[in-house]
């Protein structure tokens, strides 16, 4: 098996994600290439030292650009605060490493499409953490549409809700609180939240032309944790927002950090011609699926437990019936990257897939300014 050497910058929440997915993928998939947990980076060189030492990387650096000129890494990983991963991308692109870079690709669509040019350029294996897309259940909503099992589709609902930014003594900035601040996370939960939603019904559903949007900032004023003052908070705490996609499809999305009670809701219905499903990242192993093809007295929404092994990414865990989590989705991740690399068919979404999000969330953000429909730019 051929050696692939990570170097990961940022050992927070993904930080974490990612180095599992790395330590477990080879465990469970055949692959071509075993990933080697080579280097990690963030700035506490005491805290960085005790995370190698705690996931087995066999050296640290604090110093990214450091880690980018290393000649014994082949691949960067991104798992940083949004405003760094156009600066980091762009770097070890042009130092021809790989590049796994944690969503969303960027502050904004113009960034972002410097990004997908630079990588392009540079022509190396990229993608982008839209991990949601490998939750099995997910997937074999994917398989279904393909299939065909729900003929033209009429509408597609989404929400991603949360409650954790309610406090108004809740400061802004700095290590854990950078999403409340504009100048890290680019945007509010348009861009931490709904873009999650927004990768996914893309995948799903296929391209979106048009949106109508609304934005809140409920608490206009927080404590900035870097400069000390009240500081004017830029950010969107809640979007909501319509979406005709350009097959014909129309679409509610809705995402908060406000909707009390609710801690990481992230839904999804779509419903067709002849069927609808839905999915839930509560219960994410279930699948509803609700066929009127049914004969009609049995008709009705089945509930499918996605765990057998024909069911997708299954064979490779337990039995059936046994279910897998949350940190599996970005094994999955990590396997498909690797399989890409082994057959040369690179796995998705990479860069240029991350764009078009990204576009989406820029009409989104037009939109709540102008209170007009706005067009989504297309890729070019
Ligand atoms: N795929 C998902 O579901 C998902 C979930 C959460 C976060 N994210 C994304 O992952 C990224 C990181 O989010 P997180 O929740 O892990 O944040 P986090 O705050 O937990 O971790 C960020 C890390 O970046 C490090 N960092 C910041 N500046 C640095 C620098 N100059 N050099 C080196 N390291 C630096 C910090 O030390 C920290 O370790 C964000 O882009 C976020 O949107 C994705």
């Amino acid at each position: 098996m051929k050696k692939l050497n990570i170097g990961l910058i940022g050992y927070g929440f993904m930080g974490r994600t990612h180095s599992n997915a790395f330590r477990q993928v080879n465990k469970f998939f055949q692959l071509g290439y075993e990933p080697v947990l080579k280097a990690v980076c963030a700035r506490d060189e005491a805290k960085v030292k005790a995370f190698a030492q705690n996931w087995g990387y066999e050296t640290y650096e604090t110093d990214w650009r450091k880690l980018i000129e290393r000649a014994d890494i082949d691949l960067i990983d991104i798992a940083t605060p949004n405003n760094m991963h156009a600066e980091i991308a762009l770097a070890a692109a042009k130092a021809g490493k790989m590049i796994l870079c944690e969503k969303p690709l960027s502050m904004d669509g113009k960034q972002g499409a410097a990004m997908v040019k630079a990588i392009e350029k540079a022509g190396v294996p990229n993608m982008v953490w839209y991990n949601y897309r490998r939750v099995p259940a997910v997937t074999m909503a994917k398989q279904l549409i393909d299939e065909g099992r729900l003929g033209r589709i009429f509408h597609y609902r989404a929400k991603f809700l949360q409650d954790w930014t309610i406090s108004k003594d809740l400061p802004q900035g700095g290590a854990a609180l950078w999403r409340l601040d504009v100048k890290a996370a680019g945007s509010g939960v348009t861009g931490d939240l709904l873009a999650h939603c927004i990768d996914t019904a893309l995948w799903l559903n296929g391209s979106i032309g048009t949106v109508s949007a609304m934005t809140e900032t409920f608490i206009k004023e927080r404590k900035h944790n870097l400069t000390g003052k009240v500081e004017k908070v830029g950010i969107d705490d809640a979007c909501a927002f319509l979406a005709r996609f350009d097959n014909g499809s129309l679409a509610t999305f809705e995402s908060t950090r406000y909707a009390r009670g609710h801690k990481a809701l992230y839904t999804f219905e779509i419903n067709g011609e002849h069927a609808s499903i839905a999915w839930d990242l509560h219960d994410l192993h279930r699948l509803q699926y609700f066929d009127h093809r049914d004969e009609s007295k049995l008709r009705g929404w089945r509930s499918i437990h996605v765990t057998d092994g024909d069911q997708p990414y299954m064979k490779n865990w337990w039995v059936p019936g046994l279910q897998i989590g949350y940190e599996h989705t970005f094994v999955h991740q990590v396997a498909d990257f690797i399989a890409g690399l082994d057959a040369q068919t690179p796995a998705h979404p990479d860069f240029r897939d991350a764009l078009e999000t990204q576009y989406v969330c820029d009409a989104v953000l037009k939109s709540a300014g102008t209170g007009r429909w706005e067009k989504v730019r297309k890729l070019k």
